[in-house]
């Protein structure tokens, strides 16, 4: 296992830096392609008018505003986050919503003190940890008896093609990566079900439910092909690996995705399949 300090201060980093910066400024696009996961987050996770919910890893806050118009102003909805980026972009969006019952805390989840909740949600926002255990265990004192909590994970790199077709695409112009470790924090830390369940038991949550979730995602989010490759060069995985490259290796990545990318064109929509784990656990 890395190093989880190292992890640690490198997520704090990222997701203060290059990263919140390119989700704040990407937010509406991935708001619009994640939009089918938000909703079956919500859904699976029922937040009832009046709980009290904790948001992990809230980022610019998609999910935090739909548990906040679920539980209503007679709940309270506390969303954290490290990224100060983020936060500020997400408690802007829901001040402009007129929603007041929200509170904003910058805070690692790993170690942060926090109060008690009915309910913990998470949408992609746990596969940061250093060390998942401990983390957890944290998560699991914020819980209140019986507490539920419910989150949304990727599932492996060869079952999301919206992803994996485009770094194929990208592969052969950049130097040869690393084969890394699958558990590794990052996307895809959390596809191996009996991981999840080990690190949940491990850190005292009842053995969790994971339920497939199968989606196709349009990463253009509506605004054809050259919106789609705007996407990939400027968030995530890719954006990482051509970022220091030269100018010709970004214009040849760039041609290669747009040829693996046409036969998924459809109209102003671009269609690749996705898949991810729905994970429901009890304290
Ligand atoms: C992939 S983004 C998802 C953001 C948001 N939930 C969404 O769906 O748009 C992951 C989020 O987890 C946050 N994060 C990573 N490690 C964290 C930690 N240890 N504690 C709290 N938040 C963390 C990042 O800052 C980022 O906002």
């Amino acid at each position: 296992m890395p190093d989880p300090t190292r992890v640690n201060a490198d997520q704090l980093a990222f997701w203060n830096g290059v990263g919140g910066r390119t989700w704040v400024e990407r937010q509406d696009h991935t708001d619009r392609v994640l939009e089918p996961v938000t909703r079956k987050l919500l859904s699976f996770a029922a937040p009832r008018p009046g709980e009290r919910v904790l948001d992990v890893g809230c980022g610019c806050g998609a999910s935090t505003l739909e548990v906040a118009r679920a539980v209503g102003p007679s709940g309270r909805v506390r969303a954290l986050d490290i990224s100060v980026p983020m936060l500020a972009e997400a408690a802007a969006r829901a001040e402009a919503r007129g929603l007041a019952h929200i509170d904003w805390l910058e805070a690692d989840a790993a170690t942060a003190e926090l109060d008690e909740y009915d309910l913990l949600v998470s949408n992609c926002g746990l596969m940061f940890f250093g060390d998942p255990v401990p983390a957890f265990v944290n998560l699991h004192r914020a819980a209140a008896p019986g507490a539920r909590m419910v989150f949304v994970c990727w599932r492996g790199l060869d079952e999301n093609p919206w992803i994996g077709v485009p770094m194929q695409a990208v592969l052969p112009h950049i130097p040869p990566r690393p084969k890394g470790d699958p558990r590794a924090p990052g996307m895809f830390a959390f596809a191996e079900p009996d991981h999840v369940t080990e690190f949940l038991t491990e850190a005292g949550w009842k053995q969790p439910r994971l339920e497939r979730l199968d989606v196709t995602f349009d990463i253009a989010a509506g605004g054809g092909i050259d919106e789609a490759l705007t996407q990939l060069t400027k968030i995530g995985a890719i954006n990482s690996w051509l970022r220091d490259q030269p100018e010709e290796t970004h214009a040849a990545a760039v041609a290669s995705m747009r040829e693996a990318l046409t036969p998924y064109v459809q109209g102003q929509s671009v269609l690749l399949s996705g898949a991810m784990w729905m994970v429901a656990s009890q304290a």
